[in-house]
């Protein structure tokens, strides 16, 4: 933890990282608990990812966050892996100790079950089957989060369905995989959908999944954030599905990243939350 009379540096690695809505987050937050900051972003290639996260404690960083490509390789460098980010299988964030040695953590299972609960107090992950759609970082962390929450029934499907069942064996729990072509008819009876893939993601197309045979009182998140109401939200929103965005995840998980290495959990606040929609 950094005294708070210190002027406090963090960060987030990734490549490419100037899209990233996190340092307006963080910079926030710093400034609405009184520290004396600045969160950078900082473009770090992967094979500079081991020096630059050594350099970390030497340059006065408390910590960083990690994005896409490093989660994974931090796990091989950091000096002490959390138990839920060994089981996720990545780092999202990074926390330089007193002594310099360097934590790794994820928040993004809570970041997702957060967003959930935020949206939908009531919520419970053992009221029915839960159709979780990718195989990919994304789908890992929303994974170990529902199973943690203590879903009973997760149907995984994947495009190519060796990664999911490789991701259903390794987690283990109560994940069953299904094929590509299975996802309608799997969608039956489901109280969930989560999209994981990056499909509806601006740049991609929209998921190609009609929702007919999915329950109206089905729950339909999309952990992509840009934009804010992906072509499946909108589909399921006009069904009368009750929806959660990407956007709290997100939100989240940097809350939680911020505890770990400030000791104070920040609040999503309204001004907060317009800042990141007006991005998105
Ligand atoms: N809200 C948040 O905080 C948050 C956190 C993490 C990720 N995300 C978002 O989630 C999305 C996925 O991220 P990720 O890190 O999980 O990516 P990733 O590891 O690259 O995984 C991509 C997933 O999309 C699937 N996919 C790609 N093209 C497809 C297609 N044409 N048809 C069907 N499936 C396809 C892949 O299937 P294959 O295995 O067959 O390739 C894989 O399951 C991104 O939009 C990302 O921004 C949001």
């Amino acid at each position: 933890m950094t005294h708070p009379d210190r002027f406090v540096l963090a960060g987030l690695m990734g490549w490419p990282v100037m899209h990233s809505r996190s340092p307006k987050l963080h910079n926030y937050w710093l400034g609405a608990h009184g520290l004396a900051g600045a969160y950078v972003p900082l473009a770090i290639q992967p094979e500079g990812l081991r020096a630059a996260l050594r350099a970390l404690p030497a340059l006065g960083f408390a910590g960083c966050n990690l994005t896409i490509p490093h989660k994974e390789a931090a796990l091989a460098i950091v000096d002490t892996v959390d138990p839920l980010a060994r089981r996720i299988g990545a780092v999202n964030t990074v926390v330089v100790a007193p002594d310099g040695s360097l934590e790794g953590w994820n928040t993004d299972a809570f970041g997702f079950v957060e967003s959930i609960r935020e949206t939908q107090p009531a919520w419970r992950a053992d009221r029915g089957p839960v159709v979780v759609l990718g195989a990919g970082g994304g789908a890992r962390a929303v994974l170990v989060g529902l199973i943690d929450q203590g879903a009973g029934d997760i149907r995984l499907i994947n495009r190519t369905l060796a990664r999911a069942e490789a991701l259903a064996r390794e987690l283990g729990g109560p994940i069953k995989t299904l094929a590509w072509d299975q996802r309608q008819v799997a969608l039956d009876g489901a109280a969930m959908l989560v999209n994981t893939t990056n499909q509806g993601m601006v740049g991609e197309p929209p998921l190609d999944l009609p929702l007919d045979t999915l329950p109206a009182s089905a729950l339909v998140s999309d952990i992509v954030y840009i934009p804010r109401e992906t072509p499946l939200l909108a589909a399921a929103r006009k069904r009368g599905n009750p929806t959660v965005n990407g956007a709290g995840m997100l939100v989240h998980q940097a809350r939680a990243a911020f505890r770990a290495r400030f000791g104070i959990m920040p609040e999503a606040t309204p001004e907060l939350r317009a800042m990141v929609e007006a991005t998105t």
